[in-house]
């Protein structure tokens, strides 16, 4: 990793604008996932030692700025109250939240730092600048401080004010979290051990286009499951009932099909349904014996065999996308077993890309079991794509 990181700054005693990623799921006002937080915590700890002035800079969700009364319920529902409440609770240091993006409150708030204290921004898009990357807001925010750190790896695929204005101003760097997920991206992408499986998954082909095409560059295997794989199935003549199609992609799956020399690994047999419910009605089938009436909502048990041999002495595994319909238990098998096939990998360097994928993981118990799961989701995947991603670009070389 040849990018300036926070070790190369001088934070002591400084106003360090540190934008992370605290975009958290929160229902009723309650967290459900801190995790992002949490991976943000040695970035922030390590600044708070040095006795930094911290000013934490995060987006909340999405906010419209078209429709005054969208914007205002999107502002309510997008609060970052709760996730500074929650930072208060994991760090040892004092934090205060300041409900303004800009102005004297928070101009107020920042002088009022003393080292090793923490004042946590507003919901950065609820300036209509900011996903815009507004060169005027970029410097009223960096005027606030004298160093920029960019922790926010779940951003890092946005040029936004915050996720690169402000990095074009100020003496920058990255971030532990983001320093940890390019090494573990950049060894799996940019230089894999042989052999390199990859598996995508998730319901459309039409998100995948770009990170397939990539994969079937660089891996030696690239497995094919969830709803996409349909699509896929179609393209080869097979009857797919009512399972997910994208129709206008069959074209583009044939051509996948040709061109991978055998690459692409398509599912076998699959777990269908009679419903899209948990109470359905379900049965095992071959390629040829999806009826009409019936979908494919997980891969079934001979898939399982094939993906786990495939995987069998893997050095370099990258997961993207679930197998099937996990967060429905009678669908969840393709992805659990696929998860402990890949954890079987001792040895390998295995990476969950973000989303849904990373939450399946998670949620079926398999934090620890592989060498990264990135936090980012947008991010991971157009860094799997090959895409440069400009919260890290913009960030200048170590000399
Ligand atoms: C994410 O959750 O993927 C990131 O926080 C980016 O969010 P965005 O897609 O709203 O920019």
């Amino acid at each position: 990793m040849s990018k300036l990181t926070l070790r190369d700054l001088d934070v002591s005693n400084k106003k360090v604008i540190v934008r992370v990623d605290f975009n958290v799921p929160i229902k009723n006002g309650v967290i459900t996932d801190d995790n992002r937080i949490v991976q943000a915590l040695p970035t922030i700890n390590y600044l708070l030692e040095k006795k930094a002035k911290l000013i934490i800079m995060s987006h909340l969700g999405k906010v419209d700025h078209k429709d005054p009364e969208k914007t205002a319920s999107d502002k309510a529902k997008n609060n970052m109250a709760p996730v500074a409440t929650r930072l208060g609770e994991l760090v040892d240091a004092p934090v205060t939240f300041v409900s303004e993006t800009r102005g004297p409150a928070l101009e107020a708030a920042v002088n009022a730092l003393q080292g090793g204290d923490i004042v946590v921004v507003q919901n950065t898009r609820y300036e209509k600048g900011e996903s815009k990357n507004d060169p005027e807001l970029a410097a009223y925010w960096a005027s606030l401080g004298e160093v920029f750190v960019f922790d926010a790896f779940g951003s890092s695929h946005r040029a936004h004010a915050t996720t690169h204005g402000i990095a074009e101003i100020l003496p920058s760097g990255l971030g532990f979290l983001v320093e940890k997920e390019v090494v573990a991206l950049e060894k799996a992408i940019l230089n894999p051990a042989k052999p390199f499986v990859a598996i995508v998954g998730g319901a459309k082909v039409s998100d995948k286009i770009a990170v397939i095409e990539n994969l079937l560059n660089i891996a030696d295997k690239v497995l094919i499951g969830g709803g996409m794989a349909y699509t896929f199935l179609k393209a080869l003549g097979f009857n797919i009932g009512s399972s997910l199609l994208e129709a206008d992609k069959v074209e583009l799956a044939k051509e996948f099909l040709d061109k991978s020399n055998g690459k692409l690994v398509l599912p076998v047999d699959h777990i269908v349904a009679d419903a899209f419910s948990v109470d359905a009605n379900t049965k095992v089938v071959g390629n040829e014996g999806i009826e009409e009436g019936w979908m494919g909502l997980d891969i079934g048990p001979e898939t399982v065999k094939l993906f786990s041999s495939v995987l069998d002495g893997a050095k370099t595994v990258v997961w993207n996308g679930p197998m099937g319909v996990f967060e429905l238990a009678p669908f969840a098998n393709g992805t659990l077993e696929v998860c402990k096939a890949i954890a079987a990998q001792k040895g390998a360097m295995t990476v969950i890309g973000g989303g849904d994928s990373a939450a399946a993981a998670i949620q079926l118990g398999f934090k620890d079991e592989f060498s990264h799961i990135s936090t980012g989701g947008g991010a991971s995947l157009e860094f799997m794509e090959g895409k440069v991603l400009p919260g890290i670009a913009v960030i200048k070389e170590r000399a």
